[in-house]
């Protein structure tokens, strides 16, 4: 045995099911998410399908998206969703007044993304204003959305072309209400929430309090006060937290430019998750001991500088090998914690901050981030394999971090078990004790040859999924090589 890396698999109870969720994302009305990236209207030159583009409807596809949230983040708070039904011509124009000051014509809007989900074959998860909003307001968005009584806002849903109610079952009530959504105390924040969620009725919604940003358990400590003895009206707590390289907003490193000290910093930054996630539920564990709040990490992701020569407000970013080893480490990580963590969004899904794809015009790219979600769906809805593991450290001029991440599952008779190597120098062999033998043993690995490639516009792809060659188990054990800065899947059956 290696002396220092194991990985022991604890098949003796599976209990606990990885939530397809966990893999979903997050959709705003910001730079070119929606207009360009997923809708450019049917006029357009770009093929689509019903004004999608047809490019990313397929890419969706091939993804297996869970769910996307929508419309925002910040833009939630400040949207009325009046705005966007009916014929398009009468729609009013807005200033999208967090991103960027552009006006928009309110082209998409709910019945564009809820149809969007249906063709995608995607769970809608909705964002309410409560920043600027009215419970009327938001009491009236899910009767027209979900009813199929006979009411105002049926008939008028009816008269806009649809009549039969979307199925949706995750709603947001407020984005980020300690900031963007309204600069909140927490207790006036929880109270609001208890006001909004009474009245948005049904056994079946799977309603979420704003939870904290990052480690500030202070807030998730007040507004989970502010809910005692009312727990059941919030059946999530979201959790947003963005790795910047650098740690300081005003300059947070560049998406493409990095060398190792900014690899390893972004890395170490992205595995504090771990311990937020573990202080948050311990706090919910007081207010909830029968676990039946979930965490959702609805915001998660990168966040580097702007690309040179994109808008301000736009939040454009490049995607490399290091968003790879990002998304890998943050998905096993998740994957771990499936018991309480029901749902995860990586921000956001096209042209905006840490994307699966990015549009120019005609041109889109798939990114590493995008085969690694490629390569870990087979955890969707898969029995999570408790796992033991011992890493060394992949040090940096003092420093370390685990070397080594994973998560493993069964599904249908098959054990996935995915593994992230962040030293970007070095091969790493682990010892996976299985405890029996398997017929067949296949391997798939992300990886680019340096830890900066990314794949570009009309250029081959440089980062992508390919075979990865493991050899076979024997007495119940089964030794890997991991690649230096890669992340690989390995499927025993
Ligand atoms: O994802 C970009 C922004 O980050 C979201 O609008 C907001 O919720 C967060 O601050």
């Amino acid at each position: 045995l290696s002396a220092q890396n194991t990985l022991e698999l604890k098949p003796d109870t599976l209990t606990v099911k990885i939530n397809k969720e966990i893999y979903g994302h997050f959709s705003e009305h910001l730079g070119t998410c929606i207009y360009e990236g997923i809708y450019v209207g049917e006029d357009s030159d770009i093929p689509n399908i019903n004004g999608y583009r047809k490019d990313v409807v397929e890419a969706f596809k091939e993804l297996k998206v869970p769910v996307l949230r929508w419309p925002g983040g910040c833009f939630a708070d400040t949207y009325h969703w009046k705005d966007g039904i009916g014929p398009k011509e009468d729609r009013p124009s807005i200033v999208n007044v967090f991103w960027g000051g552009v006006t928009e014509d309110n082209s998409f809007g709910t019945h564009e993304f809820l149809n969007f989900c249906e063709l995608v074959g995607t769970e809608p998860y909705l964002s309410i204003n409560v920043g600027s909003g009215t419970v009327q307001e938001a009491v009236e968005w899910v009767e027209y959305i979900t009813s199929s009584n006979k009411s105002p806002m049926t008939d008028l849903r009816k008269k806009n072309g649809r009549k039969n109610p979307w199925n949706v079952k995750y709603w947001g009530i407020g984005n980020e209400n300690w900031g963007c959504g309204g600069d909140m105390a927490p207790d006036y924040y929880a109270n609001i929430y208890r006001n909004y969620s009474s009245y948005i009725r049904s056994n079946n919604y799977h309603k979420v309090i704003c939870g904290p940003s990052g480690g500030d358990t202070k807030w998730t400590e007040s507004i989970l006060k502010g809910l005692e003895g009312k727990t059941h009206l919030a059946q999530g707590v979201s959790l947003h937290y963005y790795t910047l390289p650098t740690g300081d907003w005003g300059s947070k490193g560049s998406s493409t430019e990095f060398k190792e000290d900014m690899w390893f910093a972004t890395l170490r930054n992205t595995m504090y998750v771990e311990d937020f996630i573990k202080k948050h539920l311990a706090i919910m564990d007081k207010y909830d001991p029968e676990g039946k709040m979930k965490l959702i990490v609805d915001e998660w992701g990168t966040w580097y500088d702007k690309l040179p020569g994109t808008k301000e407000g736009f939040l454009q970013q490049q995607n490399t090998v290091r968003d790879a080893l990002v998304a890998g480490i943050n998905l096993n990580i998740f994957n771990n914690h499936a018991d309480r963590i029901s749902m995860a969004n990586i921000a956001q899904i096209v042209n905006v901050l840490q994307s699966v794809i990015l549009t120019k015009g005609h041109e889109m790219v798939k990114t590493p981030t995008y085969h690694i979600f490629k390569m870990y769906n087979v955890h969707q809805d898969a029995n999570l394999i408790p796992i033991d593991l011992e890493t060394e450290n992949y040090e940096y001029k003092g420093e370390s971090i685990p070397a080594l991440t994973a998560s493993a599952s069964e599904k249908d008779g098959i054990v996935s078990i995915t593994i992230t190597n962040a030293n970007p120098n070095k091969e790493i062999p682990i010892d996976c004790q299985l405890r029996n033998d398997f017929k067949s043993v296949s391997g798939k690995i992300v990886a680019g040859k340096e830890i900066t490639d990314f794949n570009d516009f009309g250029k081959e792809e440089k980062v992508y999924i390919s075979d990865f060659t493991v050899g076979k188990t024997k007495n119940g054990e089964l030794k890997i090589e991991v690649p230096a800065h890669s992340a690989i899947l390995v499927q025993l059956q």
